[in-house]
Parts: structure tokens; sequence; C-alpha cells
């Protein structure tokens, strides 16, 4: 089992859209052990995709992650980035495959729904970047009854 980021942007939750985009999430078999709600500062937004900071687009993606709230989620399933980022589909919707929540949800390359860990390092920071292990809900284990 392993464990991916997922964030639901801005125009996810400005769309109202919070709800079919979580349940094709489920559908797709991933178990939800994160979730919040949080609108991001323009420094934690520019430090989040820090590794875009010389990319022509990165002014306008940090304008458009703290443009309202998002909903970060910790999702776990046999190679979840993998699975995840297969589920979300191509960041331009135009080009993302049928049947993937990009293609059917969203409007535009920036507002594309959904971030999506990609490779498992990436995965493990970007947890950390939003939750504490104490938030992470331990699915399977008794341990915490006792
Ligand atoms: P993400 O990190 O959000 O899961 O998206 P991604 O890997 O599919 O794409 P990435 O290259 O990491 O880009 C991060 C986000 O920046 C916005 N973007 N806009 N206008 C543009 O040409 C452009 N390119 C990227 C998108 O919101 C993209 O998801
Ligand atoms: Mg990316």
């Amino acid at each position: 089992m392993s464990r991916t980021l997922a964030i639901l942007k801005p125009d996810c939750v400005r769309r109202n859209l919070i709800g079919d985009v979580v349940a094709r999430i489920q559908k797709a078999n991933f178990k939800i052990v994160g979730m919040k709600m949080i609108r991001l500062s323009k420094e934690t937004a520019g430090e989040f995709y820090a590794v875009h900071r010389e990319r022509p687009f990165y002014n306008d993606l940090v304008h458009f992650m703290t443009s309202g709230a998002c909903v970060p989620m910790v999702l776990e399933k046999e190679n979840a980035f993998e699975e995840f980022r297969r589920l979300i589909g191509a960041t331009d919707p135009k080009e993302a495959q049928a049947g993937t929540i990009r293609r059917d949800f969203a409007e535009s390359k920036q507002e594309n729904i959904v971030h999506g860990s990609d490779s498992p390092d990436n995965a493990g920071r970007e947890i950390s970047f939003f939750f504490s292990e104490r938030e992470l809900v331990e699915l399977y284990s008794e341990d915490v009854r006792k």
C-alpha cells in the first residue's frame, strides 16, 4: 500500500464539484486517509509549486491556487501516485483521455480541478507539506482501540 497527495483545486471547490470528484476517487478504490479544507497563502502556494518558479505560468498558477479554498487529501492504494495520475489524466484536459477527471470536469490547462503527486518521493514530501502524521488515519490498525 502506498500514499499520494491530491489537492482539489479552487475551481473544483468554486464549481461545487467536490462531491463528484471524491466519488470518482472512491469508485477507483482509493482510501482517503487525510482530508481538510484550506485557503493557501501566496507564500504557501509559491513554495508548494516552487519547482515551477522559472516557468512562464508560475505567477498565474500561484494566483489561481490562492483564489479560493482547496481540499488537500491523502490517498492510499497500491501504486497510489501512478494510479492517481492515470485517474486524473493529462495536465491539459483537451489532451486527457476519455473518462479521466480532468477530461470530464476541467475547463482549461490551468483550471484543471485536481493536483496529483508525480513520484513516490514527491508524494512523501507533499503529504508532510499539508499533514502531520497524527492527522492521517490508521485504517487497518487495531492498536488505536487499546
Ligand atoms: P499538478 O502538479 O497540479 O498535479 O499538475 P501537472 O503535474 O499535471 O502539471 P505541472 O506541469 O506540474 O503544472 C502544475 C500546474 O500548473 C498549471 N499549468 N498551467 N497555462 C499553462 O501552460 C500551465 N501549465 C501548467 C496547471 O494548473 C498545472 O496543473
Ligand atoms: Mg505537477
